[in-house]
């Protein structure tokens, strides 16, 4: 006779199955571990944190998974996103633009700079160009202030950026895809 106890799976069980397979195993050991916190509600903005440094963003899909996996209301999860900035919850871009629009940056044309590149790509800040190639968002002080105006592409940071260097300075990414 086996005398083994039945483990029941339940609808709920099977729900946060599903979500936890959508997760790599390094985002859910993260997960698990925020899960020990006496408080792993306090915990929400680590988690969402971890899942957008993987995918670049925070889609509906994960997100509804991290509310069923933490067992928060998903609106409570979409809340907490759309309130703070740091999350974008479209895709980016290969290549993220931000420049620097610290006061040292725009004391030295940064807004000049930024106008050239939303022409040269025909976008604005958040957006992402037809390519996908690049999303254009501005920065607070890159702490490179000595060597304003500064543009960060991707994890290049190119300094004393002039308009008219603009777009040999996207050229060199394009050729690189
Ligand atoms: S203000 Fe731009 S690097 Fe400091």
């Amino acid at each position: 006779m086996n005398n083994k106890p039945k483990i029941k799976i339940t609808p709920k069980d099977e729900v946060i199955a599903k979500s936890r397979a959508l997760f790599t195993k390094e985002v859910l050991a993260f997960i698990d571990k925020c899960m020990e916190d006496p408080n792993p509600k306090s915990q929400l903005i680590a988690v969402l944190h971890k899942v957008q440094s993987k995918d670049g963003f925070l889609s509906k899909e994960k997100m509804d998974a991290v509310a069923q996996i933490m067992q928060i209301p998903a609106a409570k999860v979409s809340g907490v996103t759309t309130f703070y900035h740091l999350f974008s919850l479209k895709p980016k871009g290969k290549y993220v633009i931000s420049v620097c629009m610290g006061t040292a940056c725009y004391v030295k044309g940064a807004e000049k700079v930024l106008k050239k590149i939303k022409e040269e790509l025909g976008i604005d800040i958040g957006e992402t160009s037809k390519d996908n190639l690049f999303t254009l968002s501005e920065a607070r002080c890159l702490g490179m202030c000595a060597m304003a105006p500064v543009v960060q592409i991707g994890e290049d940071v190119h300094a004393k950026v002039t308009p008219d260097k603009v777009p040999a300075l996207l050229e060199t990414y394009i050729n690189k895809n």
